[in-house]
């Protein structure tokens, strides 16, 4: 039977490349992000590929986008929540409403849209829902106040949800990438060390998921070098993130 999936962020970067993987497997995806000229593109690409226009920091439209996505599906075996956006903040001076901004489509669009679209997925046992969080809340980097606060809220959420989804037929996958070359990223000004791919990261998603991984931290080199900055003694740590600003 026809495998069925659900990815937001999907007009641009890495849930784009995911929806294209997915529909060239022959899943049949609902595609979602703001901008309908991106995702009408999109949809051109593969007849299996269909879009759904959300703001996700809607609460209401998340809601109603819920009975959208159950009448475009015969059924949901997996959801990717993977939109997100990045904006760098001065410490001098912080700007709350970037603050507002990135935890609204970091963190509580997830928290909506897991309520009102986890009862969607099959209750199989095998129904899956991975969420795209960030290596950059291992290690503190400069002027990332927001990005990185968001992403350590939304990778703890997603090993709570998971011991609180047990035993529902829902296996849950926590993607923690690294640097991926995407439109997000492209606006960086610094070194960002083993950058991947698109297609490569993807892939990487996709596999992980496929082999019901609970987490899926890449590339390996990235993940293990902020894993063992952790060990260091903390004021040693924190002299090399130091050391990272320009
Ligand atoms: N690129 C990296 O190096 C990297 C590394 C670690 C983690 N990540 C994470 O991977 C995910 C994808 O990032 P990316 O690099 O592919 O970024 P991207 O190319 O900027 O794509 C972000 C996607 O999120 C969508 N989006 C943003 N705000 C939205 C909203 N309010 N409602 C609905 N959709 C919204 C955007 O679509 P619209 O603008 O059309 O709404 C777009 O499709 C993000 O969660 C990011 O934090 C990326």
């Amino acid at each position: 039977m026809q495998k069925c999936c659900v990815i937001t962020g999907a007009s641009s970067g890495l849930g784009r490349e995911l929806a294209l993987q997915y529909a060239a497997q022959g899943w049949q995806v609902v595609a979602i992000a703001r901008s309908m000229e991106r995702l009408a593109q999109l949809c051109q690409q593969s007849p299996l590929i269909q879009s759904l226009v959300v703001d996700l920091t809607d609460e209401h439209a998340v809601a109603q986008s819920a009975v959208l996505i159950n009448a475009m599906l015969p059924s949901v075996d997996l959801i990717i929540l993977n939109a997100g956006s990045c904006e760098y903040v001065e410490a001098d001076n912080f700007d709350l409403g970037a603050f507002e901004r990135t935890f609204a489509v970091n963190f509580f669009a997830v928290v909506a849209a897991v309520k009102f679209w986890l009862p969607l997925l099959k209750k199989t046992g095998k129904a899956q829902l991975a969420i795209v969080s960030s290596l950059a809340w291992l290690f503190p980097f400069t002027r990332a106040e927001a990005y990185g606060a968001s992403k350590a809220a939304l990778s703890y959420f997603t090993d709570s949800l998971r011991l609180d989804l047990t035993g529902q037929g829902i296996q849950v996958c926590l993607i923690e990438p690294g640097f991926v070359d995407t439109p997000l990223t492209r606006k960086n000004d610094f070194a960002m060390p083993f950058l991947l791919s698109v297609a490569d990261a993807a892939k990487r998603v996709r596999v992980a998921i496929a082999d019901g991984k609970l987490r899926c931290r890449f590339p390996l080199r990235l993940s293990l070098s902020l894993q063992l900055l952790n060990l260091l003694p903390y004021g040693f740590r924190q002299k090399l993130a130091a050391g990272l600003k320009p």
